[in-house]
């Protein structure tokens, strides 16, 4: 496999689009879809191995090298802070993370949520957020389905991802600040990234062709 790069593909919404970017660049195998048993999917023509890996997760192969390069939002980059090389802005997949509240406690200022409870699967990010701020609040870590914490009275509040803004109507919560946005980067292994740099280096190029083509 010395030859092959690997390359990481986040399971969720990123899936689809990274595989068709990948595919137009020439990198793809027979099956590789998201609901796929088989997490590693070779391709020896094009020397090319493709692993499917949970988002959250993914930083880390690409980090330790089980990944030469991969694909993931930069909302997932900042929360996990991997030491790994931030090759593309690709542009797709752009959200933001928002604080949001339910709609009977929204608060006239920021310092008025002081001391409440905040859901959220970026409590990294969050901490951040509200340290900068100088508000002190708690944070609940939760792994998904986070508008249910103030649904349920665990939190007051969330911070979250937003895309559509669908699920927060659904909840019936509320933006009340946008803590940043965020769009799926091509990141690479430190080592990969000077080891096999030709062909890691065609790769950013052929997808930087293909995306300015796009615009
Ligand atoms: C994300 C996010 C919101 C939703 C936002 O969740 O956490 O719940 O998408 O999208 P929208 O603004 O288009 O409605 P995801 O679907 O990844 O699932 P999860 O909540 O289980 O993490």
């Amino acid at each position: 496999m010395e030859n092959h790069i690997t390359i990481a593909l986040p399971k969720g919404k990123l899936f689809k689009t990274s595989v068709k970017l990948l595919g137009m660049a020439g990198y793809s195998a027979e099956n590789v879809t998201e609901d796929s048993r088989k997490l590693v999917i070779v391709n020896d023509k094009t020397k090319v191995r493709f692993i499917i890996a949970k988002t959250v997760d993914l930083p880390t192969y690409v980090e330790y090298g089980a990944a030469d390069i991969g694909i993931i939002g930069k909302d997932v980059l900042l929360e996990e802070k991997k030491d790994v090389v931030e090759l593309l802005d690709l542009g797709f997949g752009r959200c933001r993370l928002m604080l949001a509240v339910p709609e009977h406690i929204q608060k006239h200022r920021l310092t008025d949520y002081a001391h409440l409870r905040v859901a959220t699967k970026y409590p990294n990010c969050a901490k951040e957020y509200f340290n900068s701020l100088g508000i002190q609040t708690e944070i609940v870590k939760l792994n998904g389905s986070i508008e249910l914490g103030p649904i349920v009275g665990l939190s007051e509040l969330i911070v979250d991802i937003v895309e559509t803004g669908r699920t927060l109507k659904e909840n019936h919560l509320v933006e009340v600040d946008s803590i940043f946005t965020a769009t799926a980067r091509l990141i690479a292994n430190r080592a990969s990234f000077k080891l096999k740099f030709e062909r890691l280096h065609k790769l950013t190029e052929d997808l930087r062709e293909i995306l300015n083509k796009g615009e």
